[in-house]
């Protein structure tokens, strides 16, 4: 669940802002993020290209999960679906990527530019039941924030 989310997308909305290249301030808002909300243990953006995501910036451990099929994982289940997806508990799924056997629950929200999709905003967390309908408001407002980033920095 996201506490103080409102504050944190104001300071989002200034480091969008600012004048540093899209790449770096894309990398500035993931680390506002993982440092403001302990439970995004792990964030990163995928980038949609034809039939695959391809990892972009991203803050927490190195994940071998750098190119994913459209449909595979819970990252592929969202651009499949159309969906954002919010994962109770990953150990339940059958479709599911782990990138460490502690994760726990994972949350991925698409980012859409004028309707199509660009990618998404992928998060991780060890405890179970971590992420929310509130994670889910407040990463679409950041989704909304990154997108022309996302259009200008890795076209
Ligand atoms: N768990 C994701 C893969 C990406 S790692 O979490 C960074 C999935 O199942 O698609």
């Amino acid at each position: 669940m996201v506490v103080g989310g409102e504050e944190t997308l104001r300071t989002l909305a200034d480091l969008a802002a600012s004048s540093s290249p899209p790449c770096s301030r894309l990398q500035s808002i993931l680390q506002a993020i993982h440092d403001r909300h302990p439970h995004y243990e792990w964030v990163g953006l995928y980038l949609l290209r034809g039939q695959e995501l391809v990892l972009g910036p991203y803050v927490g451990a190195p994940t071998d999960h750098t190119r994913i099929p459209v449909g595979v994982g819970v990252c592929g289940t969202a651009v499949a679906t159309g969906r954002n997806q919010v994962v109770h508990d990953v150990l339940k799924l059958d479709n599911y990527l782990a990138c460490s056997a502690s994760v726990r629950s994972e949350i991925v929200v698409l980012i859409r530019d004028a309707g199509r999709l660009l990618g998404q905003i992928d998060a991780d967390c060890d405890q179970v039941g971590a992420f929310d309908a509130s994670d889910e408001a407040f990463l679409e407002q950041v989704a909304a924030l990154i997108a022309p980033l996302l259009r200008v920095g890795y076209p």
